[in-house]
């Protein structure tokens, strides 16, 4: 599967969900998470990210993501278009530390 890690937090750009085919993100307040289960690993979304917060659960560090992505993507809604990016994104791109200062 791949994953979405908290580089996309209070950015949420939204380029991802256009190219899934599977529909397979969700979205909460400002970040979006993948379904691990539903993933089917083609990878098209990952080069999409502006905030390359899109990652194969290979990475070192992912299993727990893994986690926080199926979490997640048990409780919120699906997301299948696209919608305008956080208004803070370009601000909040890169910064460390998101999911402790940002993430509800
Ligand atoms: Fe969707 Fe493919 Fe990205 Fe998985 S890797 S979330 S199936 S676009
Ligand atoms: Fe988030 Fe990147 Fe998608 S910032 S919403 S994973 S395009």
């Amino acid at each position: 599967t791949y994953i979405v890690n908290d580089a996309c937090i209070a950015c949420k750009y939204t380029d991802c969900v256009e190219v899934c085919p599977v529909d397979c993100f969700y979205e909460g307040e400002n970040m979006l998470v993948i379904h691990p289960d539903e993933c089917i690993d083609c990878g098209v979304c990952e080069p999409e990210c502006p905030a390359e917060a899109i990652l194969p659960d290979t990475e070192p560090d992912a299993e727990k993501w893994v986690e926080f992505n199926r979490k997640y993507a048990e409780i919120w809604p699906v997301i299948i278009t696209k919608v305008d990016q956080l208004p803070d994104a370009e601000a909040r791109d890169g910064e460390s530390g998101k999911l402790e200062k940002y993430f509800s």
